[in-house]
């Protein structure tokens, strides 16, 4: 008898323990012991991350380092961290969210198929009161201001670098080069733009501001000799610009990648059209992939813009954790950019 009452006792303590452990997560599995006194010590927490496609260079060092991070967490709770690829179709993204919001997953990271679907992602969230941290595609500036004033506001943020810097850093360094890239010196700067995806945000700033910051720093005129639609792709990359080597040959004196997958897909095809970048054609790109940096480093690349991978993935953890612990959420997280020629490249190479 005194065993059951001492039995008693302890389920007792145990159950206001539980009880008093309010606002961390809704997990039943929290081990009863003292620990659960402190906030969210000694809870699983169950992570759902879905990437908007794996098969992408940048994507997946993001990931990665989500992962990695994740495990470097030394806070007591345990963090079950599920990714999933969402395979560059909205559909089977949503679903995937569905199924984390179904599952009673305590907080979502999504990377996007489509920004114009954060509207409907952010109510589903709020619905199920799940925190949402969306990365690398920026969602709406409406969309990001849903929930203001109402009890979901905080609950969700967007961590990013803002590309309108990384498409300046490219205009940069090109503008800064002794010729200004103008390798005729006809004032103009005869050019070649590879498009990520037409439809994200990185895509259009650093399309449109690399052209309007040469523009201001340079003071030369520019002639946009081709724009196509490379999907961040480096087999599409290629293909784009042989195709503009052998359409406008010599004519061309710039290309301009979104990012370096594409980049080093043109490195190849100039390369093989025989021509050489420094001397008679110049490639940008951004990412500062190991890969472009090291061409970089060769002189086959003018330069890249780093995208800090790293600092991204780990402020997206943050802002996890502290939303699992029922901290609010500032709306925007921003990483900066920073800009990688031949002259810095050593001081990023691994
Ligand atoms: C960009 C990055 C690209 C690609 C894209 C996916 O920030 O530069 O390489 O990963 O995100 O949304």
């Amino acid at each position: 008898m005194k065993k059951f009452l001492a039995l008693l006792a302890t389920c007792a303590i145990i159950l206001s323990l539980v009880g008093c452990n309010s606002g961390t997560t809704d997990q039943a599995e929290a081990p009863a012991t003292d620990e659960t006194t402190e906030e969210t010590t000694g809870e699983t927490i169950k992570v759902g991350v879905s990437i908007y496609k794996f098969d992408d260079n940048f994507m997946t060092l993001y990931r990665e380092e989500i992962d990695s991070y994740f495990k470097t967490l030394d806070d007591g709770n345990t963090y079950e961290v599920t990714i999933q690829d969402g395979k560059n179709d909205q559909a089977e993204q949503t679903n995937q969210i569905d199924a984390f919001i179904q599952q009673g997953y305590d907080v979502l990271i999504i990377n996007l198929v489509q920004s114009t679907s954060a509207a409907t992602v952010i109510d589903k969230c709020a619905d199920a009161g799940i925190p949402c941290i969306f990365i690398n595609r920026e969602p709406e500036e409406a969309d990001m201001n849903l929930y203001d004033g109402q009890d979901y506001e905080g609950k969700y943020t967007y961590v990013g670098a803002d590309a309108r810097q990384s498409g300046k850093f490219q205009g940069e360094l090109i503008a800064d080069l002794e010729n200004k890239g103008d390798l005729n010196g006809d004032g103009v700067l005869q050019y070649i733009m590879i498009v990520g995806d037409p439809e994200n945000v990185d895509a259009k700033y650093r399309t449109e501001f690399s052209i309007s910051q040469y523009l201001e720093v340079s003071g030369n005129e520019v002639e946009k000799l081709d724009e196509q639609r490379g999907d961040w792709d480096q087999a599409k990359g290629q293909e784009i610009t042989a195709n503009a080597l052998v359409k406008f040959g010599d004519a061309i004196e710039v290309v301009f990648a979104n990012n370096d997958a594409m980049a080093l897909g043109a490195s190849q095809a100039i390369a093989a059209a025989g021509r050489t970048v420094g001397e008679d054609i110049y490639l940008v790109g951004v990412d500062a992939l190991e890969e472009a940096k090291q061409l970089v480093k060769d002189g086959e690349m003018t330069g890249t813009v780093l995208n800090d991978h790293i600092g991204q993935s780990h402020t997206a953890v943050d802002a996890a954790v502290k939303a699992v612990k029922g901290e609010k959420l500032e709306k925007y997280y921003w990483v900066d950019y920073v800009k990688v020629t031949s002259d810095t490249v050593d001081d990023f190479l691994n």
